[in-house]
């Protein structure tokens, strides 16, 4: 199916089971332990070798040699893999850095080796006695150092853009400001460790991972391996958090894959969290300049947003100017991304990507230009909306709903109770603060396939590769099938994250939910003709309802129907694939931010006190699995805003703090209180299910709110985050 024409009215309009506020239906399993991730597949491989990875030690150069001898004759052990051994390993499209190092190496913690042993414990027991020598070679592992030297991005589409005369107009501005600001190198630390088992029989390899992108990694093993992408199967049911860290093939599916080649045997590997966030992708830096320029009245006449973000050779930058391109209106506009050359680990995209670093920046900017203009931060950012592109005025957006997103949240969060002169409310040793920020997320549509089948029962079953990454796709994905097909949520069985099933959009980008589903939309509507004509009934006017195709009088059970076909099961397969749509308009998601703290006056530690999100990102096909992820997007805003940060030794050239012992994220006491609010909207630009993404939506301008609502507390302006309390001080 092809969408090429605004959606219509449809089946998912009845909303009998869509938009209601629907359990997880994988929460159970999640809850009981009976959620097989990659590593409990028990039954997959009930004898397991495991293998344990080596990191690189140095950041770059070169291994002059691999002494294993005496790990091999450590108890236990049954291979090692090195580059030495591993045979010809390629390098996957989507990765940047080689996932095996050697002779070269690229990045600390690249992997080295696997050492595969009977248990855990023997593994990596003897993976200490693996000598490697090294030849270090000089990087460079200091962004603002690497900035002289940084250049536009080849690669990049855009890497700048230009409208009107950005520099006389902010030469000739009344009201202006120029500022820098900076955020720190970032990881994605989920729950679950990158984890993979490794399955071989003869030629055909079955990986059984936590990857949010199952075709890609499909395509990206066997590319590395140098083997036919059909002698490979990616299985990934279950994913504990991926954050983006999981769009990509990493280094334990491959020394899993080559481990248990060399082994025999099913091997097993859950990245050491010790080596993580060195051996996989981060969230690069930027330094990020914006000037503004604006009449006395508040009107926006020149903004410019240069960013610049470093990563390994042949990668790419971080998109932090996204949103400046499309946010607020002014008709003379600079964008422009710099890349830089560092020899860090792979940069690449965390929840978010552009706007979520973007965004802490543009959002702090926009604040101190109210205040030099003397208005409100919640009147200036209404007054410079704008309803079309404003780098290309003929292109409109398919829904703006920002300035409601604004206006009902000042109103619910008491926002005219809030004094604009900083730090002049106090609670005792506490300074209270308000903020707010501008939310904002491009929206996104990826083709997506599912497989819908109609059971002897009556039941129905999808089968699609799409993955559920802790977001809800499992739910959403049933309440549309049982919308479709006319069932209870109960009827419906969702498989998902395998290979062998129909290629659906994946999980990234925030383009998931509406994708996914609109993917399932496609293979139920071709059920449904497919079910009308052995029913003998008209497909356009027959109702499914209860169980049953009903036409006038006529009324047939769904089970009866798939018993008239040869099989018993009537089997439906489609894709939704995108039309031009999306270049006509403009789809993005919009939001508004706003945040309360106290921050102590003794000390400058700051404490989040209360939090809400409007937002307005088209229909939501589920509110409590949206919200969920809205309130998760908010708590990781606050990590951005206060704690998150990779601290680099521009020494050695690795991030030190590489574990959850050292990179802080909140917690459940760090977060007392967040509102979620959804505009009641549908987007019949986006697809058949009206729907857009949220999930990255929520994160982006919180950190911005944070800084803001730490101003208004204290009068200090930190440009540099996480905004740490020695910055307050
Ligand atoms: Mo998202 S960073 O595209 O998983």
């Amino acid at each position: 199916m092809k969408f090429t024409t605004p959606a219509t009215t449809n089946p998912i309009d009845q909303l009998k089971v869509i938009g209601k506020p629907t359990d997880r239906i994988d929460g159970p399993y999640k809850t009981t332990g009976t959620a097989p991730y990659a590593y409990e597949q028990h039954e997959a491989a009930p004898n397991p070798a495991y293998g344990y990875v080596i990191g690189a030690a140095v950041a770059k150069g070169r291994i002059a040699s691999i002494d294993t001898a005496a790990a091999k004759r450590a108890p236990g052990v049954l291979a090692i893999v090195t580059y030495e051994n591993a045979g010809k390993i390629g390098k996957g499209k989507f990765n940047t850095a080689r996932l095996l190092a050697g002779p070269e190496v690229q990045h600390y913690h690249q992997a080295v080796a696997v050492v595969v042993a009977e248990t855990f414990e023997q593994a990596r027991a003897a993976s200490s006695l693996v000598k490697v020598e090294y030849v270090k070679a000089k990087g460079e592992y200091d962004l603002k150092q690497a900035k002289n030297s940084a250049k536009l991005p080849k690669k990049e589409e855009k890497p700048e853009t230009k409208t009107g005369d950005f520099a006389g107009a902010f030469a000739s501005a009344p009201v202006k400001l120029d500022a820098t600001y900076t955020t720190p190198d970032q990881s994605h630390a989920m729950m679950e460790p990158h984890a993979s088992l490794a399955v071989w029989e003869g030629d055909k390899l079955t990986l059984w991972t936590s990857n949010q992108m199952i075709a890609w990694s499909q395509g990206d093993l066997a590319k590395t391996l140098g083997i036919p992408k059909e002698n490979v199967r990616l299985v990934s049911p279950f994913i504990g958090g991926g954050f983006g860290g999981k769009l990509f093939l990493r280094s334990e599916a491959l020394m899993a894959a080559l481990g248990a080649r060399a082994a025999g045997r099913p091997v097993k590997i859950a990245l050491q969290r010790a080596i993580m966030m060195n051996n996989t992708t981060h969230r690069p830096a930027t330094i990020q300049r914006i000037r503004i320029g604006a009449t006395r009245e508040g009107r926006i006449t020149a903004i410019a947003h240069e960013s610049t973000s470093g990563d390994l050779p042949g990668g790419q930058p971080e998109t932090a100017v996204q949103q400046t391109r499309l946010l607020y209106a002014g008709p003379n506009r600079f964008t422009q991304l710099k890349l830089a050359t560092l020899d860090l680990p792979e940069a690449n995209a965390m929840r978010a990507p552009g706007e979520a670093p973007g965004m802490m920046a543009l959002e702090i900017a926009i604040d101190e230009m109210a205040e030099k203009l003397k208005m409100d931060p919640v009147t200036f950012r209404i007054v410079n909306d704008t309803t079309v592109d404003p780098e290309n005025r003929a292109r409109k957006f398919s829904q703006r709903r920002f300035v409601e997103c604004m206006r009902q949240g000042a109103e619910r969060f008491g926002w005219k109770n809030r004094n604009p002169e900083p730090g002049k409310r106090r609670e005792g040793r506490w300074l209270i603060g308000m903020g707010v920020a501008s939310a904002f997320r491009n929206n996104m549509n990826m083709k997506s396939a599912a497989r819908a089948r109609l059971e002897k029962n009556g039941s129905v079953t999808i089968e699609t590769d799409m993955t559920d990454i802790g977001t809800g796709s499992y739910t959403i994905i049933a309440q549309t099938a049982a919308e479709m097909m006319g069932l209870p949520i109960g009827r419906v069985s969702v498989l998902l994250g395998d290979s062998n099933f129909p290629v659906s959009s994946g999980s990234g980008g925030q383009w998931g939910g509406n994708s996914s589903t609109a993917g399932v939309y496609a293979a139920c509507m071709k059920l449904r003709e497919m079910v009308a004509a052995r029913a003998g009934l008209d497909p356009a006017t027959a109702e499914f309802a209860d169980g049953a195709i009903r036409l006038g009088t006529r009324s047939i059970p769904l089970a009866q129907v798939a018993q008239m076909a040869p099989e018993g099961v009537i089997t439906a397969e489609d894709i939704m694939e995108y039309g031009d749509l999306e270049k006509k308009t403009q789809q993005s998601t919009f939001g508004a931010h706003f945040v309360e703290v106290g921050v102590d006056s003794a000390t400058g530690e700051v404490r989040v006190r209360r939090m809400l999100a409007v937002c307005a990102a088209g229909r939501i096909l589920n509110p409590k699995s949206a919200r969920s992820q809205v309130i998760g997007a908010m708590t990781m805003g606050v990590g951005a805003a206060l704690m998150e940060h990779l601290v680099v030794d521009k020494r050695i050239g690795f991030f030190v703090n590489h574990d959850l012992a050292g990179y802080e994220v909140p917690v459940h006491g760090d977060i007392p209180h967040q509102e979620v609010v959804f505009l009641d909207e549908t987007d019949p630009m986006s697809s058949p299910m009206k729907a857009k993404g949220v999930g990255e939506l929520g994160i982006c301008g919180v950190a911005a709110a944070v800084a803001n609502a730490i101003y208004n507390a204290t009068g200090v302006r930190v440009r540099d985050y996480p905004i740490t309390l020695d910055k307050l001080l």
